[in-house]
């Protein structure tokens, strides 16, 4: 059942005088200061931010096969809290999404949660292992219709597979979103290459295992006239070779993560594995270099990389530990710390890193819309003033992996619709 919503005294993209958005059937029926709301529920929205939901195309679900760590369930609740209207559910399962049974059963228990649109990403080679591809075209048939396809937490990184999943990709009107890290470049790697592994004694993970991965791909990509997405961009030299390939034509993509935003390598001095991730975090100037591209529009969006780990696989010595980190509750707020109280990206800016973009990337076509009426009412309603602490055990994530525990952040998401349904309303899920 649909309901009657008055959103009151909203202001879309933050800008101009606040009005009135008036929730119908599922759509925005009507957006003005002097809309008829009889029979409505009425919301008092004064002075929040509104923008179209928010498109993840990176989050690991973990369902099927770790659900100590994540379920479909908890990492939907996880993104409407987020301001999450849809999310692309990686890959890297046990077992693997690499055929249709899999994909199928993640899109259909993510509609029987029906928090966020749940689309499963099918791996591009058999069980993630590089070897040969998995049956894409099959996956894009099945109920789950999927577009977008990465073998992500492991490179493709054999050229010629690369190749032809770049071909069959765009048969199948998909992308491939690549893990760039060139693995005989990283062999025992644990800590961004540079003198602070050098002085933590960690074996270094260069800038170029992932530059080298991207400028191939670009070349790939160029020479396919397919489509490539980068994941996870984390230094500043693959900006610099995604700049020359956008400028030359190249039809290539590209994601940062609020963690590659805000954090850099110095975390690591603790050692706490709750900063190992995979790309590592980076030198403070990768970090920068990452605000200005994403700025700039070389990187296009901001994806979480949402990765929640058991406390077993988290809690123990550097080495050993999982990479990842929880990013869907904190996206939001990290983007403000980085990029709109530093005034790189206005609200219209966010719409675009956090929306408009990944939906266009993804090729969802009822996501990431204007904020107009005859528009499917899938929105975010952020409070652009308050701060909050964030306490991983108040996370709806089963784990509690954040590296932000104990830090206080701008903007808070209060309000988050899907199709007209309040899918997270002040801390809570559902209506
Ligand atoms: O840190 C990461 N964790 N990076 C990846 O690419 C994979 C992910 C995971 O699955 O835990």
């Amino acid at each position: 059942m649909t309901m009657t919503i008055l959103l009151r005294g909203i202001r879309p993209y933050g800008a101009g005088e606040p009005v009135d958005l008036l929730v119908r059937d599922g759509l925005i029926a009507a957006l003005g200061s002097d809309v008829d709301a009889d029979g409505a529920e009425v919301i008092d929205a004064g002075g929040l931010v509104a923008l179209p939901g928010f498109v993840d195309l990176h989050t690991h679900l973990r369902e099927p096969g770790r659900e100590d760590a994540e379920t479909i369930a908890t990492g939907s609740a996880a993104a409407a809290l987020g301001g999450y209207t849809a999310v692309f559910a990686m890959a890297n399962t046990d077992p693997v999404a690499d055929n249709a049974v899999v994909v199928e059963h993640v899109w259909r228990r993510g509609r029987e949660v029906g928090l966020v649109d749940v689309h499963p990403v099918g791996a591009v080679t058999v069980g993630l292992r590089g070897e040969r591809l998995a049956e894409l075209g099959s996956m894009a048939r099945s109920a789950a219709a999927v577009r977008m396809f990465s073998d992500d937490g492991h490179c493709v990184a054999d050229p010629l597979l690369m190749r032809r999943a770049l071909e069959y990709s765009t048969a199948l009107g998909a992308v491939i979103a690549q893990h760039a890290e060139e693995p005989r470049l990283t062999e025992g790697a644990q800590a961004h290459d540079g003198e602070l592994a050098a002085r933590l004694g960690l074996t270094g993970w260069p800038a170029v295992a992932e530059e080298a991965i991207v400028a191939r791909d670009c070349l790939l990509a160029r020479y396919t006239a397919a489509r490539l997405h980068v994941c996870h961009v984390s230094t500043a030299g693959t900006a610099e070779i995604l700049r020359w390939a956008k400028a030359s034509g190249v039809s290539v993509s590209a994601e940062v993560t609020p963690h590659h935003l805000l954090l850099d390598e110095e975390r690591l001095t603790t050692f706490d594995p709750v900063n190992k991730v995979n790309p590592p975090l980076r030198a403070l100037s990768d970090t920068k270099a990452l605000r200005a591209a994403l700025a700039e529009g070389v990187i296009d969006c901001v994806a979480t990389d949402h990765a929640p780990h058991a406390p077993q696989d988290k809690d123990c010595e550097w080495a050993a530990a999982r990479p990842g980190m929880l990013g869907l509750q904190t996206a939001l707020s990290v983007v403000v710390a980085t990029m709109v109280r530093p005034g790189l990206l206005d609200w219209r800016g966010v719409a675009r890193v956090l929306s408009e973009r990944p939906a266009e990337i993804a090729g969802l076509p009822d996501q990431g819309r204007p904020l107009e009426p005859g528009e499917p009412a899938t929105l975010t309603l952020v409070d652009p003033d308050a701060t909050w602490t964030v306490r991983g055990a108040a996370l709806a994530s089963i784990a509690g992996n954040t590296p932000y525990e104990g830090m206080t952040l701008p903007g808070r998401v209060v309000t988050t619709l899907l199709r007209g349904r309040i899918t997270a309303h002040d801390g809570k899920v559902g209506e």
